[in-house]
């Protein structure tokens, strides 16, 4: 399927900003960041997943569906986007959800899965995820209706390619405004459908910058292991001729933490700093880890102050509300006077 001719339902507004941190650069002693506001792709609070579902959900309307089915975790930001993209649609969504009770706090993105009226089911045990969502299927089916499975994070093929397709507006916007950045960081995720259609997009289009993932879950082999092949998915699916191997796929995994959803002390610091800096904010699961990665890369002087990079902001705000316990201590002081 050739990149151009993808049907596409169109949900996000396009293209989001590619704009100057010049206050966050300040404080970092240099060097010129660019966001790529992915935070503001436009649907129900926005975030990359809008992206991955224009393409996913035109799937679902050509395969003639009622019904769309996915999952993730209760806070699940990609979960939110699809019940909105659902709604946009005409058609019905279900959530399959793990949290840590079958009875979880109704807030942030879950509040927003409920005000858009998504059927929730949620469920203790992660490894049962794909399960329960294959028996929705199977019940939906047998009462005549047709659901569409959309995986976990939007990441195949079809949604991978919104990022290749990304990586286009993303280099126009580069060369509009004149900048020539070395490195693009994102979010590394055990889905990957971004990180993985970044890489592709970069070879394809012979980018100025390499891309950096920072890993929100796991181990960078692992990650590796499941990016590389979803980027060369998606390449045969564009019917290209190029592929990618593990040493095109660059991923830090020492700013995780503990494990994926707990807040790192430095992600803390990430989500602080922005918001008194550039009013820009971040979520401790994914988009505030990844600064951290990449506030570290700077300090610790892997990034040259004379460099450009780009920050990829994949949303997930609708979180900070479900980790109040976390960041409400961390953000201490008014912060007018104080250096950030
Ligand atoms: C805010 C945010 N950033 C990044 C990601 C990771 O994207 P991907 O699943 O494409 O790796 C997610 C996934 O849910 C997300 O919600």
């Amino acid at each position: 399927m050739n990149l151009a001719e993808m049907p596409k339902f169109p949900l996000a507004q396009l293209p989001t900003p590619l704009m100057p941190a010049r206050n966050l650069s300040a404080a970092l002693g240099g060097p010129e960041i660019l966001i790529k506001r992915d935070d503001l792709t436009g649907l129900a609070l926005g975030g990359n997943k809008t992206r991955k579902l224009e393409y996913l959900i035109a799937d679902a309307q050509a395969q003639g569906a009622t019904h769309v089915i996915t999952m993730g975790a209760v806070q699940s930001n990609h979960c939110r986007q699809t019940a909105a993209a659902a709604r946009l649609a005409g058609l019905n969504c279900v959530l399959v959800m793990n949290a840590s009770s079958d009875d979880p706090d109704i807030q942030g993105n879950l509040l927003l899965d409920h005000i858009l009226g998504a059927d929730t089911r949620v469920i203790t045990d992660k490894t049962k995820r794909k399960e329960t969502a294959l028996h929705v299927a199977e019940e939906l089916k047998e009462q005549g209706y047709v659901p569409y499975q959309i995986p976990g994070g939007g990441s195949n093929a079809i949604g991978a390619a919104s990022y290749v397709a990304a990586t286009y507006e993303l280099m126009t916007q580069i060369i509009e405004q004149g900048a020539s950045p070395s490195r693009l960081y994102t979010t590394s995720s055990a889905s990957g459908g971004t990180h993985a259609g970044l890489a592709l997009g970069a070879k394809l289009a012979g980018v100025p910058y390499a891309v950096h993932g920072v890993s929100i879950e796991g181990p960078a082999d692992e990650l590796k292991s499941i990016i590389t092949p979803l980027a060369n998915d998606t390449a045969e699916y564009l019917g290209l001729d190029i592929r990618l191997d593990e040493s095109d796929v660059i991923i830090h995994d020492q700013y995780t933490g503990p494990a994926y959803g707990v807040a790192t002390e430095e992600c803390l610091q990430a989500i602080r700093m922005c918001a008194r800096t550039e009013a820009l904010l971040l979520d401790p699961v994914y988009t505030a880890k990844t600064m951290s990665g990449m506030i570290d890369h700077i300090r610790t002087g892997e990034i040259g102050s004379d460099e450009t990079v780009v920050f990829l902001h994949t949303g997930g705000a609708p979180a900070v509300f479900a980790d109040t316990d976390s960041i409400i201590p961390a953000m201490q002081g008014s912060g007018i006077q104080e250096k950030p």
